[in-house]
């Protein structure tokens, strides 16, 4: 994965709009990475997480997802990753997909400040490790310097 980072920190200098700078990263990790069925990076809007780019094979319903709920919600508050790897043992789980298995959501920290996260899907169980986490964590940080920093 980390073999990506240059490409996203081109992708990143193409684009100086972060709207389409961020779709161009969702969509990169989504065709470069094989257990990345479902990318999508949400920003947060009050108490909300509101949808901003995705790339899949189909959209989801959750486009704004309180920041009390799903395990979007608790990646949010916890202001740290969090890897399910069976997303059906979770209670605070949203449903997205039937084929999902596990997810990874991952933060987007200004400072303190959660202002985003990216959130992945696997049709995989257990698909996301350690190597994913610090990958998508660097992703984060790049786009949080890049386009919200203040
Ligand atoms: N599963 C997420 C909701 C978003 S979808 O995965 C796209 C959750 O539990 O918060």
């Amino acid at each position: 994965m980390r073999k990506l980072l240059p490409r996203v920190r081109g992708l990143i200098t193409e684009h100086p709009e972060s709207g389409a700078g961020m779709q161009a990263v969702v969509t990169l990790l989504r065709s470069r990475v094989a257990h990345y069925n479902w990318v999508g990076i949400y920003l947060v809007q009050g108490d909300k997480l509101v949808l901003e780019a995705w790339d899949g094979p189909e959209a989801t319903g959750h486009v704004s997802i309180d920041i009390g709920q799903g395990i979007c919600g608790l990646a949010a508050r916890k202001k740290e990753t969090v890897v399910v790897d069976d997303v059906h043992s979770q209670d605070e789980y949203l449903a997205c997909f039937p084929e999902t298995k596990s997810e990874i959501v991952v933060p987007m920290l200004r400072g303190e400040e959660c202002i985003g996260e990216i959130d992945i899907d696997s049709d995989t169980p257990s698909a996301f490790g350690k190597d994913d986490r610090e990958f998508l964590e660097e992703v984060a940080q790049l786009l949080v310097s890049a386009y919200f920093s203040l």
